[in-house]
């Protein structure tokens, strides 16, 4: 049989991962990653940044931590180091082109409504490759295309401002996450020492940097979050010694709530249940408020912490007695404010006409995840079909109907993306290599249709944002299920129930 040619596009965590199924079916990956190295978001982090899922959860299925990694938050370090074992242990470093950014890819195929066949012989991909470091252009055609581009990455979401209201008023230095996180730590912490920063964004990025400044500077030059939202924070990975995962991931727990396409015996047992599964949530709730001031600090989200869990915005926050504690000598301000624009010395927040002087104001505003997918595309069609949706529209978020020969992994978040990103790729090999179809067009619609509807209903504002965090184990059934695995992963009816779902026991 002739070796069918996939092109992999990036080498972070699910680059590797797609790249080490495509070889064990004996498939052809080229892996193109524009960097010189792997490891993708996890290359280079800022100085504090640790894994916030704990190892356990955080671990490819085959391949455990080494033994030297006793914490079970590593650090960035030990991550990275973690990701090259695993792509030497594969042998997967050779079937990557590094410096190689990919441009663009152009589908020459017969348009058709109906992809069903992974192979078709008339269709192929073409991949147009910038090599960034001999400024040369090739072009590859191959049968298939894994796009892994990752999504907190690259395109930097910065908000928009009114003219002459925006950071080009401001006399000192407005920068991103991304560009802070670049910084080697010595620079970092050189470029904010005796600074008064403001970081906008109260995500896990805009509280590390928050933290870090203010360790740096202390009272003398506070650091502001200037912030429009409040989600939940999460001391620990316990309440009261429940830990989280037999709360939220274990089989049990997804009886509680409803689920896309669960069917009537199932959706009357969430519907009995769902008193519980609220119970749950203000167990949670109410241990956080007694454990950390964040009602005392106008800190107290809108949505309830399932919700919230839902759409993946939680946030890790560990040593958070330190963070309250700089909260309350005042090397964390906290302003939380819908809009808020520049002028010369700060930004100024009309709703109450204050103004906060600033040296740096450093955007901790996330990145545009979907905006870097689309533009992948030739196609102004395809470019529409990944962003005219509220949802990027992903069958088992992996599949667009539309878009023949193509799946994307790593683009939906969870609670450990590494598992996720893991699942997907022996997914999408599975598919290739035959053992399962995919259903029509039409039918994959509808599915997407049913995630859209449960997002909406069960989850908070985030209800677009792509993830299947607290369903992760009803979305692997489905994955599963196609591929003609058990998915009841465990023995005996009461640790399929009750124990959590980790990543080994998929291996
Ligand atoms: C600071 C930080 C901490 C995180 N912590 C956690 C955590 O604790 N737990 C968790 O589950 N998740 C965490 N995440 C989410 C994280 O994104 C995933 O864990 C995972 O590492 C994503 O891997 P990926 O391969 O999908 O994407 P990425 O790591 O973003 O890799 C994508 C790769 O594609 C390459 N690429 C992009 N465009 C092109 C192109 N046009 N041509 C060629 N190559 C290209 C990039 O250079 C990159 O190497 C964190 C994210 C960030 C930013
Ligand atoms: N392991 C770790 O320790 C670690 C560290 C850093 C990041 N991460 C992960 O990396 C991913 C990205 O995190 P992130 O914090 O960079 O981004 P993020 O989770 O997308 O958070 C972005 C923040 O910016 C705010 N924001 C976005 N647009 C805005 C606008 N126009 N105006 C004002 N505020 C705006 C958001 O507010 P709203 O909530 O109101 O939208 C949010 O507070 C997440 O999955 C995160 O968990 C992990």
């Amino acid at each position: 049989m002739d070796k069918k040619q996939v092109a992999i596009v990036g080498a972070g965590i699910s680059g590797l991962l797609a790249c080490k199924y495509c070889l064990s079916k004996g498939f052809n990956p080229v892996v193109f990653e524009l960097e010189s190295d792997i490891g993708g978001v996890w290359k280079k982090t800022i100085k504090t940044t640790r894994l916030q899922s704990p190892k356990l959860v955080f671990q490819f299925s085959d391949f455990p931590w080494p033994p030297s990694v006793t914490d079970d938050f590593p650090t960035q370090q030990q991550i990275l180091d973690y990701i090259r074992s695993y792509a030497t242990h594969f042998d997967l470093i050779r079937h990557i082109k590094f410096n190689s950014r990919v441009k663009g890819i152009r589908y020459d195929g017969p348009s058709s409504d109906t992809w069903r066949e992974p192979f078709p012989p008339e269709g192929k991909w073409n991949v147009t490759v910038d090599d960034t470091q001999t400024a040369t252009t090739q072009v590859y055609t191959v049968d298939f295309v894994i796009l892994c581009l990752g999504r907190f990455k690259d395109v930097p979401n910065i908000p928009d401002f009114p003219a002459g209201k925006g950071p080009e008023v401001f006399r000192g230095q407005a920068i991103h996450s991304m560009d802070y996180a670049a910084m080697d730590n010595n620079t970092s912490e050189e470029f904010v020492r005796g600074k008064r920063v403001i970081v906008v964004g109260f995500g896990k990025t805009g509280l590390d940097i928050a933290r870090e400044c203010s360790s740096i500077n202390g009272r003398n030059h506070p650091c502001t979050i200037l912030y429009r939202r409040d989600h939940w924070k999460v001391p620990d990975w316990s309440v009261w010694g429940i830990p989280l995962p037999l709360l939220y991931l274990n089989r049990f727990s997804q009886l509680l709530v409803h689920k896309p396409g669960e069917g009537f015996l199932l959706s009357l047992v969430a519907t009995l249940l769902s008193p519980l599964g609220w119970g749950v949530s203000k167990l949670v709730e109410t241990y956080i408020k007694k454990k950390i001031p964040i009602a005392k600090f106008d800190m107290v989200p809108k949505e309830s912490f399932s919700k919230e869990a839902r759409s993946c915005v939680l946030c890790y926050m560990p040593d958070a007695d330190e963070f309250f504690d700089a909260v309350e000598k005042g090397s964390i301000k906290l302003k939380k404010t819908p809009t808020f624009t520049f002028y010369d010395k700060g930004v100024l927040i009309e709703d109450d006409d204050t103004r906060i002087e600033a040296d740096i104001v450093i955007f901790a505003t996330g990145f545009k995840g979907v905006e870097k997918l689309g533009d992948i595309f030739e196609s102004s069609t395809y470019r529409m079909l990944i962003t005219g949706s509220p949802r990027v529209p992903l069958y088992r978020e992996c599949i667009h109907p539309r878009i023949p020969q193509l799946a994307i992994i790593g683009f939906s978040e969870s609670i450990s993306n590494i598992h996720t990103s893991e699942m997907r790729s022996k997914w999408v090999v599975a598919l290739l290599e035959g053992a399962f179809k995919l259903p029509s067009v039409k039918e994959m619609q509808k599915d997407i249709a049913r995630w859209d509807e449960y997002m909406k209903q069960s989850t908070g504002e985030h209800c677009y944002r792509s993830s299947v965090c607290t369903l992760e184990i009803w979305y692997n059934d489905q994955l599963c299920k196609d591929m003609g695995m058990n998915p009841l992963r465990k023995n005996g009816l009461l640790a399929n129930l009750f124990e959590p779902f980790l990543p080994a026991d998929y291996a």
